[in-house]
């Protein structure tokens, strides 16, 4: 049995006795560390760990991290890396004024990727989306969540599906698909919403889910895109094909996306930069998971979700990178992490529940990713040599990642 021990680690981070399922209100302050600690791979799963004094005497490969820190790797649970284009030009128009729904309302935005993604070819999509992957692979993160959503026509969110089905059956990490044929109307459905709808549930999702190609069903719940009445009737059909709903819900105002998600028992309702205390009540009332998306408040400019009273609140946040090209050009989860810090008066410690275990918990992989515990699936990071675990978020825009571990064995990229 292959075996890699992690020797003479600084501080063992995320490092779990009795393995929770999420960390909620109060509990998001509190991670358990194990300091001057080893780490013990065996196959592709985590096998002993504790402090130095009891380290095993050898192994097949040693690793030192002296100075250094051993984190479970980022779980990014929303995130957009199948797109055909970059949308610098949009970003230029919105530093001379415009806004994202200005661009979007004159055909730009969504409709601007999809136009793009429509005209490349399967194999070139997914070369593209393929290196995104492995870029935050490098970044840290260890499982993500990939979108449909750029295609909204059934044959193109088809072929967004099975480019993120093909990258699944050969990444390292794992991948959970979401269908996101409700991402935008189409400009030629301007006029006729209604069918536009009619095709995300009776062509589109049918499809999606005879051929297996989604785990989840999501829907852009927001003034401009889609109606609360519409977000319901496309989650419903999602469930009678057994896509559960994660959605984007609250980013551009009080939309009830919030209050329809939960009530369609969402895993988790994602942006939430318009939330307030009827928001919050029904989050409190249900077991959907907030998941908060601070690089997209960032780069466009628009309020930070209350990270703050939501954890106050009780509840259990969730941080994610939200990679796109028009909102969150970037996957970089440690960023994401020090926004948090930063911008939403999250505590170091809560950030890192976050970005790890509640991101596990809203990909339903919290059994296997999100912490180091005994039995989990070993993928972590080494960072490089850091003084403190406040140091990393207070470092912002630093890569803290040295070396990637992805099934118990050192990460070659
Ligand atoms: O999560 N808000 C909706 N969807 C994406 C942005 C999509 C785009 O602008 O391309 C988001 O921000
Ligand atoms: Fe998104």
């Amino acid at each position: 049995m292959p075996s890699l021990l992690i020797r003479n680690i600084k501080t063992l981070v995320q490092a779990e006795t009795s393995p929770r399922s999420v960390a909620r209100g109060s509990d998001m302050a509190v991670l358990p560390v194990v300091h001057d600690a080893f780490l013990l791979l065996e196959n592709d799963r985590i096998a002993a760990f504790g402090t130095m004094e009891k380290c095993p005497e050898r192994a097949d490969k040693t690793l030192d991290a002296a100075g250094r820190m051993v984190f479970p790797s980022w779980c990014d649970s929303h995130t957009h890396i199948v797109f055909a284009a970059t949308r610098e030009e949009e970003f230029t128009d919105r530093i001379r004024g415009m806004s994202y729904e200005e661009i979007a309302r004159r055909g730009g935005g969504i409709l601007n990727s999809a136009n793009r993604l429509q005209q490349m070819p399967e194999e070139e999509l997914y070369e593209s989306a393929w290196q995104r992957l492995r870029e935050v692979i490098g970044f840290g993160t260890g499982a993500i969540e990939i979108k449909s959503g750029y295609g909204l026509t059934v044959e193109s969110e088809l072929k967004m599906l099975r480019v993120i089905q093909k990258m699944k059956s050969v990444s390292p990490i794992p991948i959970k698909a979401t269908f996101l044929g409700a991402h935008a109307i189409p400009a030629d459905y301007k006029h006729r919403r209604k069918e536009y709808v009619d095709l995300v549930v009776q062509q589109m999702m049918p499809k999606v889910a005879e051929a297996g190609l989604a785990d989840y069903c999501d829907v852009f719940c927001d003034r401009g895109f889609f109606t609360v009445e519409e977000t319901e009737r496309i989650l419903q059909a999602g469930w009678m094909y057994g896509l559960k709903p994660k959605i984007h819900a609250n980013e551009l105002d009080y939309s009830g996306g919030v209050q329809v998600g939960i009530a369609n028992h969402a895993i988790s309702v994602d942006h939430l930069e318009y939330t307030g205390d009827a928001e919050i009540a029904a989050l409190q009332k249900g077991h959907t998971l907030p998941t908060l998306l601070p690089s997209c408040a960032f780069f466009l400019g628009i309020p930070y979700a209350p990270a703050r009273q939501m954890i106050d609140a009780g509840l259990p946040v969730v941080l994610a990178t939200d990679y796109n090209p028009g909102s969150s050009p970037s996957g970089r989860m440690s960023f994401v992490v020090s926004l948090a810090c930063i911008k939403m008066k999250m505590l170091p410690e809560e950030a890192i529940n976050a970005a790890t275990l509640n991101g596990a918990r809203a990909m339903e992989l919290e059994a296997d990713y999100g912490t180091i515990a005994l039995g989990k699936k070993a993928n972590l990071f080494i960072t490089k040599p850091v003084g403190s675990l406040a140091q990393l978020p207070y470092s912002f825009g630093n890569d803290p990642v040295d070396t990637v571990i992805l099934n118990g064995k050192v990460w070659d990229h």
